[in-house]
């Protein structure tokens, strides 16, 4: 354990996916959460107020018809910019990835671009409103390193307005900080690939994978996750997943050197299955494993992958970013199309095995970010139909 922990960490600690993109995108989730809460406890309504939007309070922004897609939209330049929500202070920031206080020449430029729907508005997010709305409330963030910036980012905008916090790590958290005055705990549980993995090396004995050859690698169980989140759904009243870029790793799982190897009820799966086909399983199981054991009326978001931030090498072989601006959606589709097979390819990659795992309730709104509510769709739709009926 402790020689596949300090790997784990390392790992970690190498990948800073800078995720200035992820962290723009985290304003779309909260919104969505500020506008899904509000309604009531009953998570059928939440689930339909959070799918079209329909705002709390009136605003005369919202869409036609009460409905839109938040996806749907431009990044907008402000040049009298509000005030940014957090600077390069927020302690809770990794050094290497604070744009501010690192002199990066645009960081602050990069603050005063804000997203916007085509047929709608985004409300500027309001961070005593948010601790007010999700008081006694537990909102956990499971995932890799494009979750955590997203909790950073939230921490570090609720902090500013209420500093009186307390700093443990609730269910099996790596960090989670809980607003006394307003009883609402934030975590994040970290994991790459959702799924257990750990060394694994030949045993001397043999094996069934032995016999086929293997030496290294890496064990990855496809039906138990990984304990730093397995206590999550339990506790948690809203819970934000992602996994991704670990999943088209070689530098991390070489496919020769240190292959991803699947297990499924603590036997191998055989034939080996590559990473794409374990993705899959380890998605079909892992949102069981969520639905079975999720607190009654719960929240969870499945957000979708958003491409890295460096280009022309990787973050630590050259890559760069040095880009002034968000991109165009024609440079988006040049740069990160399955078709040409570029730096990012495996965020469009993850995408697709997301949205196949998750396949009813693809729900535009969250882009990034899906729902996972297959049962409330469900139920919501007998509902319906029951009132017509
Ligand atoms: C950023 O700039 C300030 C002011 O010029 C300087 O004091 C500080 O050392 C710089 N920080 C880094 C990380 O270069
Ligand atoms: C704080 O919030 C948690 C989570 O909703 C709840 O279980 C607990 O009872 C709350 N505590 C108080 C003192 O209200
Ligand atoms: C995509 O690019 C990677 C490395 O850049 C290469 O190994 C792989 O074979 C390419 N895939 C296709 C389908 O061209």
């Amino acid at each position: 354990m402790a020689a596949r922990d300090g790997h784990h960490h390392n790992h970690v600690k190498k990948i800073p996916l800078f995720p200035l993109l992820s962290l723009l995108c985290f304003a779309s989730i909260f919104l969505v959460l500020s506008l899904s809460r509000k309604t009531s406890s009953n998570p059928l309504l939440s689930h339909q107020s959070f799918q079209f939007g329909q705002s709390p309070v009136p605003d005369p922004n919202v869409a036609l018809g009460g409905s839109c897609d938040y996806s749907d939209g431009a990044w907008i330049y402000d040049h009298q910019p509000r005030s940014a929500r957090y600077d390069g202070s927020c302690k809770e920031i990794f050094k290497g990835w604070n744009c501010i206080s690192n002199n990066k020449s645009n960081g602050w430029e990069l603050t005063k671009w804000r997203w916007k729907p085509r047929r709608c508005d985004l409300p500027l997010f309001d961070p005593v409103y948010f601790l007010e709305k999700y008081r006694n409330t537990n909102i956990g963030f499971v995932g890799d390193s494009l979750n955590r910036n997203m909790f950073i980012s939230l921490f570090c905008t609720l902090k500013r307005v209420s500093s009186e916090v307390k700093k443990w790590r609730p269910a099996g958290a790596d960090r989670g900080f809980t607003f006394l005055n307003y009883n609402l705990t934030i975590a994040y549980h970290r994991t790459n690939l959702l799924a257990r993995y750990g060394r694994w090396s030949a045993n001397a004995n043999g094996g069934v994978l032995e016999s086929l050859g293997f030496k290294e690698g890496f064990r990855l169980d496809v039906d138990v996750p990984e304990g730093t989140w397995a206590g999550a759904p339990a506790f948690h009243d809203i819970l934000i997943f992602n996994t991704g870029h670990w999943w088209w790793a070689p530098s991390k799982f070489d496919p020769v050197k240190s292959p991803m190897l699947f297990f499924k009820k603590d036997h191998p799966v055989i034939p080996p299955i590559p990473p794409d086909v374990g993705l899959d399983m380890v998605l079909k199981h892992m949102v069981l494993f969520i639905k079975k054991n999720l607190r009654p009326g719960a929240i969870k978001f499945f957000r979708t992958q958003s491409p890295r931030h460096f280009e022309g090498g990787d973050w630590n072989q050259g890559g760069t970013c040095q880009r002034l601006q968000p991109l165009s959606p024609e440079q988006v589709e040049g740069l990160f199309s399955l078709k040409n097979n570029g730096t990012n390819v495996e965020a469009r990659l993850v995408n697709c095995h997301l949205k196949k795992a998750l396949k009813r309730p693809v729900l535009k709104t969250l882009e990034p970010g899906l729902s996972m509510q297959p049962d409330l769709t469900k139920k919501r739709k007998k509902k319906e139909r029951k009132k017509k009926g």
